[in-house]
């Protein structure tokens, strides 16, 4: 493959959206950022350069980052941040993935602002496996905040209140025609008759799963989070924050304009300030010689709470799995975890309740050091290793009372730990606990896995194991839990390192839904650990690293 060097060049610069102007951090002056185009074997070095006030650290999303965790940017997981004036280069290797992953800030809440696409082609002289499509068109769905959103967050994780909630949502950057100050920048897609095009759609919003669709055009699906899955044509999409999909638009209608809407799905009837139901909105325009009509063709989408709609639609992905693309689902699983994930109350001393979410009623705590360095170092103090397989208490989990015990969440640095070549299945358990059960996209660093089975209500260990598709299941990054449902994936524990596991919620991770697998090295250096790279930021000048 080739080798790629790129520089990012984290800046802030002013851009007004919404009637109002604020400065904000992005790459190399563009909001969204750069794509990254490669091949599948290429390796890409960017080097962040923070131009910025604050520490920033970069993630790549989708990307396996073989035995090379130093490269993946969770802040407080793998690195610390690069802090203002310094700068860190990223080696980002392209191993497995074809299609779209992409790419974005790790730390706070700066992946509101600092985000972008990457199209992985596949290796030269091979082609797509489906109609060769006449061009591309890379779409971000993203969330706007009139406000400094890194200062707002802060504020209220110190004061444990609600998080804030974004003004609008955008469409490459622009909230679109529905939106106030907005319609004379919305975004538009221009295409030619006849033509077969590539759409690459990319969740980048904060704390929201969108439904899309395209006036009077069908969407083929041919790819997701950097896999290829069986074709299929729909007239609508649902997107979790983190997942990535690619699909054909044949240009076959009549000459004219088409609204391009996405609105927020969240899974439950829900009239509350927190959530935005404005569609919004860029247009498809065709080229050529016509009158253009007052207002361009409107497209309605399942409505806010349809949860059918959502899970028909991810009921609906498949592996390709054909000859040049194999399948190769764990079947004989050594470690099987069980996950609930709740939203919490924490009690504090005083009496006093914060917000909070968990895993296992565990609600995550970062350390003052990476858990990275702190496991490679061998530095203790940092973390356990004793985050639990399943839940403290089993009840009736979606049920209409939540389950009490659960209503407080334990806090804990807990990782689990993983030996090498292990073959793991998780369930995660969606749960009514606190009255909140909504769908949690769940997101692995470092694994793609194998989504074998998904179901409403608590899951069955007896008899839903059965239901479970092991011939042609979807190969992600990012699955949701469905709203009082599970979903169960499956993947072989061979990317040594330590690995975030989340939901891609930025509410929910903030508050703890996480933790982290550390899967051990095999027995050759070629299933180890790589070695840290010299110029790995530090927590902090001073702190003593104490081990080996
Ligand atoms: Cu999209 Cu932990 O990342
Ligand atoms: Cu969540």
């Amino acid at each position: 493959g080739y080798i790629h060097h790129l520089d990012f060049i984290l800046e802030e610069k002013n851009y007004t959206r919404l009637c109002a102007t604020k400065s904000m951090l992005v790459v190399n002056g563009m909001f969204p950022g750069p794509t990254i185009r490669v091949r599948r074997g290429d390796t890409v070095f960017v080097n962040a350069i923070n131009k910025g006030t604050f520490g920033v650290t970069l993630h790549w999303h989708g990307v396996l980052q073989p035995r090379n965790p130093w490269s993946d940017g969770p802040e407080y997981i793998t690195q610390c941040a690069i802090k203002p004036g310094a700068n860190f280069t990223y080696e980002i290797n392209f191993s497995v993935e074809e299609g779209t992953v992409w790419w974005h800030a790790h730390s706070d809440w700066t992946r509101a602002t600092v985000h972008g696409a990457i199209v992985v082609y596949p290796p030269e002289g091979t082609p797509y496996p489906y109609p060769q499509p006449d061009a591309e068109e890379v779409m971000i769905l993203g969330s706007w905040f009139k406000g400094d959103v890194r200062a707002m967050v802060e504020e209220d994780l110190v004061e444990g209140v609600d998080l804030p909630t974004s003004d609008a949502y955008t469409i490459n950057g622009q909230p679109g025609d529905f939106y106030p100050c907005s319609n004379g920048s919305t975004y538009r897609w221009h295409v030619d008759y006849g033509k077969t095009y590539l759409l690459k759609i990319v969740n980048a919003a904060m704390n929201a799963e969108l439904f899309l669709g395209i006036a009077g055009h069908n969407l083929t699906i041919v790819g997701m989070d950097g896999s290829y899955v069986k074709p299929f044509v729909t007239r609508y999409i649902m997107i979790s924050p983190g997942r990535t999909i690619d699909a054909l638009l044949t240009a076959n209608q009549t000459l004219g304009q088409y609204y391009i809407i996405a609105r927020q799905f969240i899974s439950a009837v829900i009239t509350y300030e927190l959530y935005d139901f404005t569609n919004v909105s860029a247009i498809l325009q065709y080229n050529g010689d016509y009158t253009p009509p007052e207002k361009p063709e409107f497209v309605t989408l399942p409505n806010y709470y349809n949860i059918n709609a959502a899970m028909d639609f991810t009921g609906r992905i498949r592996s390709l799995a054909d000859e040049a693309h194999p399948i190769d689902v764990p079947m004989n699983i050594t470690t099987k975890m069980y996950i609930t994930a709740s939203l919490n109350q924490f009690l504090e001393p005083g009496d006093t309740f914060r917000m909070s979410s968990s895993m296992n009623n565990i609600s995550w705590n970062n350390a003052k050091l990476d858990i990275l360095t702190a496991y490679y170092r061998n530095i203790s103090g940092v973390y356990t290793t004793d985050f639990p397989d399943e839940p403290p208490y089993f009840f009736d989990f979606t049920g209409i009372l939540p389950g009490y015990d659960m209503v407080d969440a334990d806090t804990g640095t807990r990782v689990k730990v993983l030996n090498y070549g292990e073959e793991v299945e998780i369930v995660f358990q969606g749960t009514n606990v606190f009255n909140s059960s909504v769908q949690h996209p769940m997101h692995l660093h470092g694994y793609d896995f194998y989504v074998v089975g998904a179901g409403r209500g608590n899951y069955d260990f007896d008899n839903d194991p059965k239901t479970y598709n092991l011939v042609d299941p979807p190969h992600l990054n990012t699955m949701s839990s469905p709203k009082s449902g599970w979903v169960a994936i499956r993947f072989r524990a061979n990317n040594p390192g330590t690995w975030l596991l989340h939901c891609h919620l930025d509410r929910h991770f903030s508050w703890g839904m996480n933790t982290v697998l550390i899967v051990l090295n095999g027995p050759t250096k070629e299933t180890s650990l790589r070695e840290p790279p010299s110029n790995m930021p530090t927590c902090k000048p001073t702190l003593e690293l104490k081990g080996t």
